[in-house]
């Protein structure tokens, strides 16, 4: 069954983009309902104009509570049918205003190995503090940031001479193959959360392809 997905961005949207991708491509069964901005400058809600999906913009500043923030958003992607959401560079933290209605189907990457280098600028945490593996982990939003259950995580290297912005682009590179990737296993009712555990059906224990993650990628997306 197709995921009724709404997806939340507050930048350049490149994770949206390879969520796009992967949907036209066929290789993820979802049909984004709705892409939501915090900022009207957000170049994500042009790639999803591109891509004809409905965008709406909600400008926090415009609401004097968190809360009503959130209901806010709530409205929109409920009234878009809304059925899981992801966030894809949504730098806002969530009340359980947002997070109850949605609970337990609310996803979000973020460009570390949490519980490693969690909150802003992870990329340049993890360069300043010469880390030998870096990475990304798409998992379950709670109400503590960049916390709840760990779906699926990717390393890449890390050199002495990487900065914030050469191993940002490795990481990222990362992020959109675990995204899209972790999307289609809940797509396939294969993720199932058990505390803090996160178990995904049918997945492999061993690294087969080139790319250095747990659960290891499957085809189209290990390429
Ligand atoms: C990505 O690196 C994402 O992991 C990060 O923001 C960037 C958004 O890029 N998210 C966080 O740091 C959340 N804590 P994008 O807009 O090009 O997808």
């Amino acid at each position: 069954m197709s995921l009724a997905l709404g997806v939340l961005v507050s930048g350049s949207g490149s994770n949206l983009q390879a969520i796009l991708d992967r949907v036209r491509e066929g290789s993820l069964d979802a049909d984004i309902r709705v892409v939501i901005a915090n900022r009207a400058d957000a170049l994500g809600l042009e790639r999803a104009r591109e891509a004809g999906i409905p965008t709406a913009c909600v400008l926090h500043a415009d609401f004097p509570r968190r809360e009503d923030f959130d209901r806010e958003l709530v409205r929109l992607l409920r009234q878009a049918g809304v059925e899981w959401v992801a966030l894809a560079g949504f730098m806002r933290i969530l009340t359980p205003e947002f997070l109850t209605p949605f609970a337990g189907r609310v996803v979000n990457i973020h460009p570390a190995l949490l519980p490693a280098c969690a909150g802003l600028h992870a990329q340049r945490q993890q360069a300043e503090h010469g880390v030998r593996l870096a990475g990304c982990t798409v998992h379950f939003v709670d109400e503590q940031m960049d916390h709840g259950p760990i779906v699926i995580q990717a390393a890449v290297p890390a050199f002495a001479d990487d900065d914030e912005a050469s191993l940002g682009a490795r990481i990222l590179d990362m992020e959109h193959r675990i995204y899209p990737q972790a999307l289609q296993w809940i797509a396939e009712g294969r993720v199932r959360v058990n505390g803090r555990q996160v178990v995904v059906n049918g997945v492999a224990r061993t690294f087969t392809g080139p790319h250095w993650t747990n659960p290891p990628l499957e085809p189209p997306f290990d390429r």
